[in-house]
Parts: structure tokens; sequence; C-alpha cells
């Protein structure tokens, strides 16, 4: 029971100007279906500050086999250009990359926030038997992998040293915000509160894939414990642009 008055701070009063992990490129994935609900969340990240957004679609063969790299360019190219003058905001194409038989043999260079980094995920039922392999394959071939939140691998909640392996093998850790909210069940939070508490996060973001979802988030309230370290990693986003 969190005592009664631990001052709650509401995510919504964080300050993110950078969100790294989003669905919004309409209708490629299990994301935002329409470019006029893509527009309006824009339209309210706009308002609420946030400046800076990376467009992550799943790229997973088994789920969306047509999410080639030259396929998403043309469909944020389309997409872009219907969007209105006066929106403000700097919109960047990445993915998020799933773990899986294919990616290893990768034949196209694959779309990197920043720099070299590449989101990657993992099935949510089970750890792939050869992540270590891809990680390690990854950091040769000079990219940075991000590994997209590893509180819904709860199968992990516990084998929490696996995440002190990925991080010495290079690969960094992003947190979503909506796992705070405790909507992926306690042992998700069981992973979330030790990554968060031993500071082995280093990215956040919204991985937001419907309104729905980012109103939920700036719903959720935190203690300034947590405030503080989420907006830590809030300050890391901005930092991928510049490494
Ligand atoms: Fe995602």
């Amino acid at each position: 029971m969190p005592w009664p008055f631990t001052k709650k701070i509401a995510l919504r009063s964080l300050p993110l100007t950078c969100d790294i992990h989003t669905h919004i490129l309409p209708d490629v994935d299990d994301g935002f279906r329409t470019a006029e609900d893509s527009l309006e969340l824009l339209e309210q990240f706009a308002r609420n500050g946030v400046s800076q957004v990376i467009f992550t679609p799943h790229v997973d063969q088994g789920m969306f086999p047509e999410n080639t790299r030259s396929f998403l360019q043309e469909r944020f190219s389309a997409f872009k250009k219907t969007l209105p003058p006066h929106l403000n905001i700097d919109l960047h194409l990445a993915a998020e990359y799933m773990f899986d038989e294919f990616l290893g043999n990768a034949n196209e260079p694959l779309l990197c926030m920043g720099d070299s980094s590449v989101l990657i995920e993992m099935s949510y039922y089970f750890i792939s038997p050869y992540i270590k392999e891809v990680i390690f394959a990854f950091v040769n071939a000079g990219y940075k992998p991000i590994l997209a939140h590893p509180e819904r691998y709860v199968y992990l909640a516990r084998d929490l040293e696996v995440f002190d392996h990925f991080i010495e093998m290079g690969c960094r850790l992003q947190l979503n915000l909506l796992s705070l909210s405790g909507a992926y069940g306690p042992e998700s939070l069981i992973i979330l509160k030790h990554l968060l508490r031993n500071d082995m996060y280093r990215f956040t973001g919204t991985d937001v894939h419907s309104l729905r979802q980012y109103r939920l988030i700036r719903e959720i309230e935190v203690d300034s414990a947590q405030a503080t370290k989420i907006e830590a990693l809030m300050h890391n986003n901005k930092m991928l642009f510049r490494e």
C-alpha cells in the first residue's frame, strides 16, 4: 500500500519532448488505422510539448510481411505530405524489429534511430534462443541495439540477471510509459521496478498505438522518486540524436 501522503506526480507533467517509440504511421501495423487519428495525435503531441517523434512501425515478417524498408519509407513520405504546415513537429522514421530467424539475415540496411541505434523487440511468450547472438552480431556490425519494453517480457520476472547480460553486451533498455500503470500485470511491475530502481533503463517512449492509449498514459501517476528517474530517461531520448 502506498503511504497515503506520498506525493503523486502525473506523467503529463513530465517533460516528454522526444518520443522514440510510436506506431503513428497509419495503416501499416497494429497501430493507428487512419491518417486523421494520426494527425490528431500529432496535434495533441505538439500542444503538450512533444517536438520530436520517431515512427517505429513493426518490422516482423510473420505479422506484417509488407513492411520492408522501402515500403515504409514510401508510406512515411506520403504521410508527411498530408500534414498541415502549422504542425511544428520533427518526424523521423525508424522501425521496431522483431527478433526472429529473419532478422540476422536482413539484406538491406536497418531503419535506425539517430545515427545507428536500432529498436528491437522479443516475443511476449518466450525468450528467443538466439537473442544474445543477434545482439552480438548487431554490435559487431556497428549498430547500437535498444530493447523495447523489457518489462513486458513477463517470463523474465524470475530471471532478472538476463538484463545485466543484455546491458553488458551493449544493449540499451527502453521503458514503455504505459507499463507504469500496471496494465501488463504484477510480473511486469516486478521487472519494471527492478530496472528503474537500479537505473538500468536508458530511454523511454509511449509505444502509442491509439489515441486512447495516449489518454491513458497521460493519466498515470507515479511517486516522486520514479518521476525523477523517468525525467532523466526523457532527457536521454533527446541525446539519441546527438550520438
Ligand atoms: Fe512498439
